[in-house]
């Protein structure tokens, strides 16, 4: 069995974090999306990996190298332009072989991981298996509807009518048959090659494709909502730890569910968990609530903020209202200013939003 992560495309909908970032490493609970996803794939079993990347492979590679970090191996394949999910598998094949794989999008988020799809997969003779999840607003994805006995009757890309509310989740299983699916479809209307194409080529050509229902949470970090609640997921499952080289002094109170990693410290705050402060982060004179992750080398002064992610090295002091539900990239600056005359002064990236 081998390993695809598909990690290229644009990210458009986290702008404006991915002009500069590949959208799979931003992190969630301070450890990047695409990390979650070898560590997933690694704790099935499966060690040999293989990485679609698109215009941010540089960034990508330089954070992950040849995987051996995390103990697998990786492969890098590069996709010229984004042109869909079933194109990334077919630029794979020299990498895949004959092996049966698992292929997992690199920006999605997962509870219980992916062991038991992996073994349920090993040991039954499906040609493919897919994950479903019921979700609200199926529109946003793939959509499967089923037979009245469970199995697929049809699949649909974003439906603007969905036939029902179970929603494809980003883990699909293939054995080789996929190669013959991926080079008999045509480009969608949006002018992709859809992996939901794909299946469905399967399922008319008499091939067996199990529908797998999920019953834990699944997050696809596509928006800065998804981001914000897949960090609190997270958060809310991690052991919480202190590293040694933390320091919190006496007026402060650290709560049992916070993760405080190296170097990181806390002066005259209170810190509710479940939250988690990077490595080397100062935090000083605030109140951190829950479902917060400041990452590595920030300095927090004099505020309260809650339900919160925030960005390396970046900084932000004396703000007299709570932040919350809050999305900071990196090397930010979010400060008071005692300038007159008062007002609301900023420097916004392209595509940002401020609520004031
Ligand atoms: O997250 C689940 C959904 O993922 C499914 O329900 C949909 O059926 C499926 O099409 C996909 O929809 P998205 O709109 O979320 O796909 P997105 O363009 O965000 O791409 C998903 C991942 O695959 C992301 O990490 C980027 C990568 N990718 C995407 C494309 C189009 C590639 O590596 N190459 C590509 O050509």
């Amino acid at each position: 069995m081998k390993g695809l992560i598909l990690s290229g495309g644009k990210g458009t909908r986290l702008y404006p974090l991915t002009y500069t970032r590949a959208k799979q490493l931003i992190p969630v609970a301070n450890k990047p999306v695409l990390v979650r996803v070898i560590e997933a794939i690694r704790d099935a079993g499966v060690r040999e990996i293989g990485i679609v990347v698109g215009y941010t492979a540089p960034e990508i590679r330089e954070a992950l190298g040849d995987g051996s970090r995390w103990e697998v191996s990786l492969t890098y394949i590069h996709q010229a332009s984004p042109d869909g999910l079933a194109h990334a598998v077919r630029i794979s094949r020299a990498f895949l072989a004959d092996d049966p794989f698992v292929m997992f999008l690199g920006d999605n988020v997962i509870e219980d991981g992916i062991s038991k799809l992996i073994s349920d997969f090993a040991e039954n003779k499906w040609n493919s298996q897919i994950v479903l999840k019921e979700v609200d607003n199926p529109s946003a994805y793939g959509v499967a509807q089923l037979r009245p006995d469970g199995r697929i009757e049809r699949l649909i890309e974003k439906p603007e009518f969905p036939p029902s509310n179970l929603a494809l989740v980003g883990i699909y299983m293939f054995d080789q048959h996929v190669f013959d699916a991926v080079d008999a479809i045509r480009p969608s209307a949006r002018g992709e090659y859809e992996i939901t194409d794909a299946i469905q080529w399967l399922i008319d050509h008499g091939h067996t494709v199990y529908p797998h229902i999920h019953r834990g949470w699944w997050i696809d970090t596509g928006k800065p909502t998804d981001m914000l609640e897949a960090n609190s997921l997270v958060l809310e499952e991690i052991a919480p730890c202190l590293d040694d080289s933390a320091a919190v002094d006496s007026r402060s109170t650290v709560d049992s569910r916070v993760t405080l990693q190296a170097g990181a410290r806390i002066v005259n705050s209170i810190l509710r968990g479940p939250t988690v402060i990077g490595q080397d982060t100062v935090i000083e004179n605030s109140y951190i609530g829950p479902f917060t992750s400041i990452y590595h080398s920030c300095q927090i002064r004099n505020c309260e903020i809650e339900r919160s992610i925030i960005l390396e090295n970046s900084r932000v002091t004396d703000i007299d209202r709570t932040l919350r539900d809050s999305l900071i990239g990196r090397n930010a600056t979010v400060k008071r200013s005692a300038e007159k005359p008062s007002g609301i002064k900023m420097n916004l990236g392209d595509h940002s939003t401020l609520w004031v």
